[in-house]
């Protein structure tokens, strides 16, 4: 399947057939995730994967429509970080040292213009972590239909009950937006709804 295919026939589920994803699929479709560009190399995200049916149940309720949650193989909370902690930043830069054996003090230069835009955007940082973490959402949804499993990307959820459930201090991140995969039951009738998209000469500017 070409990736225009793929993205065609991709559509935002609403009923799975509760058939599981088997694990090295999963593992790709993770692997995007991780994968994804991020502002300065940043990452102010994760991913908790639920997988237990008893943490599915949990989570029900704080969704408004959660027929998803019932009957998807595996849901993705994407959380973003509220703030970017010095703690943090030392990690990161460990980490470039040790992954491309470069001594820190050849990263003065980088750090440096890093604490220099996190000052300057001190007020913002979580509006900028939050945008990270939906190129992370698209990247998903994108190997997921290349792998042609089906998702459903969602907003409609109580951010403080899901927060509670998986134990988020809401100080420091915030469970910006989720992703439900599996695959489509033949009862969703939603895929056969044909797709609403602006026309090209609405959508495209070309200069
Ligand atoms: C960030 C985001 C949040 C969404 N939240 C929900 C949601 O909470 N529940 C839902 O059923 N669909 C949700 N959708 C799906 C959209 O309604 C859907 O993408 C849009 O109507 C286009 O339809 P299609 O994805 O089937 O092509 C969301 C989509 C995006 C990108």
């Amino acid at each position: 399947m070409n990736y225009l295919e793929a993205l065609s026939r991709r559509y935002s589920v609403k009923k799975f057939n509760r058939k599981i994803i088997p694990q090295e699929i999963l593992s790709n479709i993770l692997e995007s995730g991780k994968l994804s560009a991020s502002s300065l190399g940043l990452q102010p995200y994760k991913m908790v994967v639920v997988e237990s049916e008893a943490m599915k149940q949990k989570l029900i309720p704080a969704f408004y429509n959660p027929s998803q949650i019932s009957t998807c193989s595996h849901l993705i909370v994407i959380i973003s970080k509220r703030t970017v902690e010095e703690n943090y930043l030392n990690g990161y830069f460990r980490h470039i040292s040790e992954v491309r054996e470069t001594p820190l003090e050849t990263l003065d230069p980088f750090r440096n213009s890093i604490d220099q835009h996190i000052q300057k955007n001190h007020d913002d940082i979580f509006n900028w972590a939050e945008k990270q973490s939906y190129i992370v959402l698209a990247n998903l949804m994108y190997a997921a239909a290349i792998e042609n499993v089906d998702t459903c990307p969602m907003e409609g959820f109580r951010q403080e009950v899901i927060e509670e459930i998986l134990e988020i201090n809401s100080d420091i991140e915030k469970a910006t937006v989720t992703l439900a995969l599996g695959y489509r039951s033949e009862e969703d009738h939603f895929q056969h709804l044909k797709k609403v998209r602006k026309p090209n000469e609405k959508l495209f500017k070309f200069i």
